[in-house]
């Protein structure tokens, strides 16, 4: 598991003012840093920007798109609508979970990947789609899927 180092968070918090104004700014920061948003830097920046922990919890929880998780480098997010899932979406997450090592949901020990599930993501022309961050891959051929994540 990668360490998580004190100056480096006080160094990202401190790209911003000092300032409660400053708490999504702060969040999006740290977790474009780390993938996710450790508790330690959430600490940290509530006392930066003298915020109680409890509202930076609360902001951290309310929008989707942070993690109070561990998250891979790579987020690979496998569509399972059904167009997808007629074209073999089952088994492309079968060899992607395989070859690394997690289950959908899952991150891997040394943080590189994390996998999910996802529901239509409205490119069902190019089913089966797998998104490696934001990299769509369409029409994705089930022995070639773990080659293109890491890769890519
Ligand atoms: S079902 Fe996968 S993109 Fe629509």
């Amino acid at each position: 598991m990668r360490m998580i180092e004190i100056e480096k968070v006080r160094e990202v918090i401190g790209q911003n003012p000092a300032d409660k104004a400053s708490l999504i700014a702060v969040l999006q920061d740290i977790q474009k840093e780390f993938h996710y948003l450790p508790q330690m830097a959430l600490k940290e920046a509530a006392d930066y920007m003298g915020v109680p922990l409890s509202k930076v919890y609360s902001a951290a929880t309310f929008y989707k798109a942070f993690s109070l998780k561990p998250r891979g480098e790579k987020i690979v997010r496998v569509c399972k609508g059904t167009a997808c899932h007629i074209k073999g979406a089952d088994l492309i997450l079968e060899q992607l979970e395989t070859g690394l090592g997690i289950k959908a949901g899952e991150t891997s020990e040394d943080l590189k990947f994390t996998i999910e599930i996802v529901n239509c993501v409205g490119a069902c022309a190019m089913a089966p789609v797998m998104i490696v961050n934001d990299k769509y891959h369409g029409n994705v051929r089930v022995d070639k899927a773990l080659k293109l994540v890491k890769k890519d």
